[in-house]
């Protein structure tokens, strides 16, 4: 995969790679920066929401994203790349 011959990208900055993932893979659909203020009308959640709900886990956010939801295409993410989407999605939260 291309993202692994980017030398910018340290295999220990998780929440880094996480970053770049997200920016990369989920912000077609998803605000992924906490700089956003406003929400999208249509009802996808930001990941800012999803790290400040309670009810989100590690868990409910790997089986988010190794299932297909919504109109998301299949990614096939390893689980490292998942590891560092969760990393980075919990940085974004106010907990
Ligand atoms: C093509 C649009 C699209 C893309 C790209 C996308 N998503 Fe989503 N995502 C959605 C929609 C729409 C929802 C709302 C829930 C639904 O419709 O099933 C959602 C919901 C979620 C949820 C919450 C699921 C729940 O249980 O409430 C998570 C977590 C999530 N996405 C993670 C990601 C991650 C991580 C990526 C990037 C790897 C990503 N999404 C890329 C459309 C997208």
């Amino acid at each position: 995969m291309l993202l692994a011959l980017q030398p910018a990208i340290a295999p220990a900055q998780d929440v880094a790679t996480g970053r770049v993932l997200a920016e990369r893979w989920c912000a077609n659909c998803h605000i992924v920066t906490r700089s956003a203020t406003t929400g999208r009308a249509d009802g996808v959640p930001s990941f800012p929401a999803l790290a400040d709900a309670p009810q989100t886990t590690d868990t409910s956010l790997r089986r988010a994203m190794s299932a297909s939801h919504g109109r998301m295409p299949d990614f096939s993410l390893t689980s490292r790349e998942q590891d560092d989407l969760i990393a980075y999605i919990r940085t974004l939260g106010k907990r």
